[in-house]
């Protein structure tokens, strides 16, 4: 919990409302879900959250929030941050992780493609209204 108020400033100064900002009460429950862990760069450079999701038949991973400061990017950290959520789905028996980005979203469409991940779909009025998302899966 002491990571909080460093996550929500991080979240603001790189997400806008029509991108999936997360308000305090999701942070604060993504940080005391036990099927949760938030990824730290530095000095809240950047961040990602990696949740455990299933339904009794199937495992999957979850990728939410990654983001990176706007002065701290193209350094590679959010391809650190990636590989560490990859070991750490890996740690926790996960094969398969899910995402969402923005379809205008050209720098992370890019990255996670880059990172291995396939396109599978479209959620339309994901962000709001007429604000297209594409779903992401990688397998580990
Ligand atoms: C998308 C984001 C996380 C990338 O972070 P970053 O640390 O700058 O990315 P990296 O330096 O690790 O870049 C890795 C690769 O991603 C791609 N990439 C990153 N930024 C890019 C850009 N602006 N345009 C095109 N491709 C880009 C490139 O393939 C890059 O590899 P390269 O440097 O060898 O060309 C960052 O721009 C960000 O926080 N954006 C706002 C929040 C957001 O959109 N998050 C994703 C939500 S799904």
């Amino acid at each position: 919990m002491a990571d909080l108020e460093g996550l929500l400033a991080l979240e603001r100064r790189c997400f806008a409302g029509n991108e999936g900002l997360f308000n305090r009460r999701q942070v604060r429950y993504l940080l005391t879900s036990p099927r949760a862990a938030w990824l730290v760069a530095g000095d809240f450079a950047g961040a990602a959250c990696c949740l455990r999701a299933g339904n009794g038949r199937q495992r999957w991973g979850r990728l939410y929030s990654l983001a990176v400061d706007p002065a701290c990017r193209k350094q590679g950290i959010a391809r650190a941050l990636l590989d560490a959520s990859f070991s750490w789905f890996r740690a926790q028996d996960i094969g398969l992780v899910r995402a969402e980005v923005k379809a205008d979203n050209t720098a992370a469409r890019t990255l996670y493609a880059a990172m291995g991940f396939s396109e599978a779909g479209r959620i339309v009025d994901y962000y709001g209204a007429g604000e297209t998302a594409v779903k992401l899966i990688r397998r580990l």
